[in-house]
């Protein structure tokens, strides 16, 4: 699927599934799971590589779990979903050309067919109109965006009427600097109510309500794998005790089957 198909589902009204992945045992179950696409998120620094926030995440890091992710797909690449990779910190952030490049060598090396950046700064802008115009596909990413915790923190963005202006400027940039969908976090509903209203791309909300041309979770906090569940995104099912649990049986049942060895295993 080419990233504009998605303008074309919120042109029809139809609601788009984004879910993340981080390598190929993710992989093969978001698509199993029949996601229109999937986020290599720099997310997977916190959520996988145990980081306190995205930004030690390096492009190099980006490249090795997005070419994992390609491996993990079983239906013909026409059929597969559309892999989107975040550009981590500082990757486009120092001008254009780095951005380029290392744009370039995650679609010249791995599956995914577009990249996702956070913010619009003027920098930013000017960086995602030529991504664009190189050929490279853009997904912009507002509200809450980790890349900048240390200047906005984790917590809801866009609370009063100034700040709300603000975005939906930004979002209008993003919109005419060619990026074919935008991702806004933690904001309120109304807000992303508003954006979808207003803008011609999809809006693919995550703690930003329902009323948005799409959704998009992280797929460990969806299984209730992660050890610190953001407060927007409940879990789906307590995967990270059933899978404890699990464990602890089969723990328990070696001790068991050593203590007894002549009766028969229960697997
Ligand atoms: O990195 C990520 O997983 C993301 C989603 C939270 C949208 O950017």
């Amino acid at each position: 699927m080419l990233p504009a198909e998605l303008i074309r589902f919120k042109q029809i009204g139809r609601s788009i599934t984004v879910l993340t992945a981080w390598d190929s045992l993710s992989s093969a179950m978001v698509e199993a799971a029949g996601a229109d696409v999937v986020l290599v998120g720099d997310s997977l620094g916190m959520v996988i590589l145990g980081h306190a926030t995205t930004l030690p995440v390096t492009l190099e890091q980006m490249l090795h779990h997005t070419q994992a992710v390609g491996r993990g797909f079983s239906k013909p690449p026409n059929k597969q979903p559309l892999v989107v990779c975040d550009l981590p910190f500082l990757s486009y952030q120092c001008g254009e050309e780095k951005a380029v490049a290392a744009a370039g060598s995650l679609l010249k090396n791995s599956c995914a067919a577009a990249v996702k950046i956070e913010g619009a700064e003027p920098e930013t802008l000017s960086v995602i109109e030529r991504l664009v115009r190189m050929g490279i596909p853009v997904m912009g990413h507002l509200g809450l965006t980790p890349q900048s915790v240390h200047s906005l923190g984790y917590r809801r963005q866009a609370e009063d009427q100034e700040s709300q202006k603000k975005l939906l400027a930004q979002s209008q940039q993003i919109e005419q600097a060619g990026c074919f969908g935008l991702v806004l976090e933690h904001v309120p509903e109304e807000v992303a109510s508003h954006h979808k209203n207003k803008l011609k791309i999809p809006v693919i909300g995550i703690g930003a309500g329902n009323d948005c041309d799409g959704q998009v979770r992280v797929t460990a906090d969806l299984l209730g794998l992660s050890s610190k569940q953001p407060p927007f995104s409940q879990p789906l099912i307590p995967g990270r005790q059933l899978c404890i649990e699990a464990l602890q049986n089969w723990v328990q049942q070696q001790h068991l089957q050593a203590a007894n060895p002549t009766k028969e295993p229960s697997e």
